[in-house]
């Protein structure tokens, strides 16, 4: 085995051991009582989100398959977060990195890549991934390409993987085997983690995601059709893609909850006052979809468990979601879902809202067993 190779990997491993496991957060809901909710803090990890963990299986994954090695150039089509903890391991490896970025990508997360030594190179974002992959071949780096590699490169039946780590911290809560877990999908490595560490360990535990507006993953579960495209991106950075990604398995997928925005923000700051701080945007889609969740359970009387995410801080983005300019500008009306959040809090009533109402959108929701056909995934594969 060559020298770079062997410290490369003992550098990852040492600062692997160096590191701590993320919290289980529990929210206390004094009105559904019977139902608990608890959300596991990746925002907690050195670089501040979950896309710590995928970051370092894509470099072990780079490193052991050979495209990595000494003086490689890392190259990422990333929205922002996963750039922030590919250049930390970058650095940690000395190796240079450049990541593609959407114009418009917030200023916190540029200015968090050059800490950790990257450059950021911005496109519009519908050209990030042939930029990337153009700009690799031309200096003879590698592109790391997480919207197909995320799924591969994570460690899906254990090795303290998210989905292992949740279990494990569950063992002790009244309800141990969580009736649902929720998450949101980016690349979709999360989900396919949890959805099939789920199956493995044959827990009696759903899986949903939650989607937010402008994103194709909600209509594809529908129609299974891999070529669906929007013309533009989520305004939730880090989830919802304007294309079907690789790594997106809706098989694994038990149900999707289609999340307005307005809700996802409106979430956001009713987490503000349940937590007592700031969670970046796309842990809003999660919760409001978790909640809704919690309140069905609640209706059924059964004691039970619902388990979703921080997927990371608020601290970047406050000049967006907690700028109330900001959301008045892009046309954001929170109230509806505001008095619908506060109305579960304070009486445990979850009160769907008309469609009539001004500034409501509806909640969509399908499950795998609305599906008129299962098990036909077209293959998304752009290997
Ligand atoms: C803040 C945030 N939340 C959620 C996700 C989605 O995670 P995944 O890519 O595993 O689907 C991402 C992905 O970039 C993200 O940055």
């Amino acid at each position: 085995m060559n020298t770079w190779l062997k410290n490369a990997l003992y550098r990852i491993e040492a600062d692997y051991q160096r590191s701590s496991d993320t919290h289980l957060v529990r929210v206390a809901l004094p009105q559904a009582r019977e139902v608990s909710l608890y959300l596991k803090d990746e925002s907690t990890h050195p670089t501040g989100s979950l896309k710590h963990r995928l970051a370092r299986s894509l470099f072990l994954y780079g490193i052991c398959d050979g495209n990595i090695g000494e003086g490689t150039t890392i190259v990422e089509s990333s929205s922002g977060n996963t750039a922030v903890s590919e250049a930390y391991f970058a650095q940690l490896l000395g190796l240079p990195f450049i990541a593609v970025v959407p114009d418009g990508t917030s200023q916190e997360k540029v200015d968090k890549i050059g800490f950790y030594g990257g450059k950021c190179h911005f496109v519009p974002g519908s050209q990030i991934y042939a930029e990337a992959e153009r700009l690799a071949r031309e200096l003879g780096g590698h592109y790391m390409d997480q919207f197909t590699y995320a799924e591969r490169a994570t460690d899906w039946r254990g090795n303290n993987n998210i989905a292992e780590s949740i279990f494990e911290q569950m063992r002790f809560e009244p309800s141990p085997v969580p009736s649902w877990i929720v998450v949101n999908a980016g690349t979709g490595g999360t989900s396919s983690t949890i959805g099939r560490f789920i199956r493995y360990k044959s827990y009696a535990t759903s899986l949903c995601v939650a989607d937010p507006d402008n994103s194709v993953f909600f209509d594809y579960y529908q129609s299974r059709n891999a070529a669906l495209t929007l013309d533009r991106g989520s305004n939730v950075e880090g989830i919802g893609r304007p294309r079907v990604e690789p790594s997106f398995n809706c098989d694994l997928v038990d149900r999707m909850i289609k999340v307005p925005d307005a809700a996802t923000y409106a979430t956001l700051r009713f987490l503000e006052q349940v937590l007592g701080r700031r969670c970046g945007g796309s842990t809003g889609t999660n919760v409001y979809a978790a909640l809704r969740l919690v309140a069905e359970l609640k209706r059924a009387g059964e004691p039970a468990s619902v388990v979703s995410m921080i997927c990371d801080g608020g601290e970047r983005y406050l000049d967006t979601y907690y700028n109330d300019a900001w959301l008045e500008d892009h046309g954001f009306d929170l109230q509806p879902y505001a008095e619908q959040l506060d109305a579960f809090f304070e009486k445990g009533e979850w009160n769907e809202l008309s469609g009539d109402e001004p500034g409501y959108d509806p909640c969509l929701e399908i499950s795998a067993s609305d599906l008129p056909i299962r098990a036909t995934r077209t293959s998304v594969d752009r290997t």
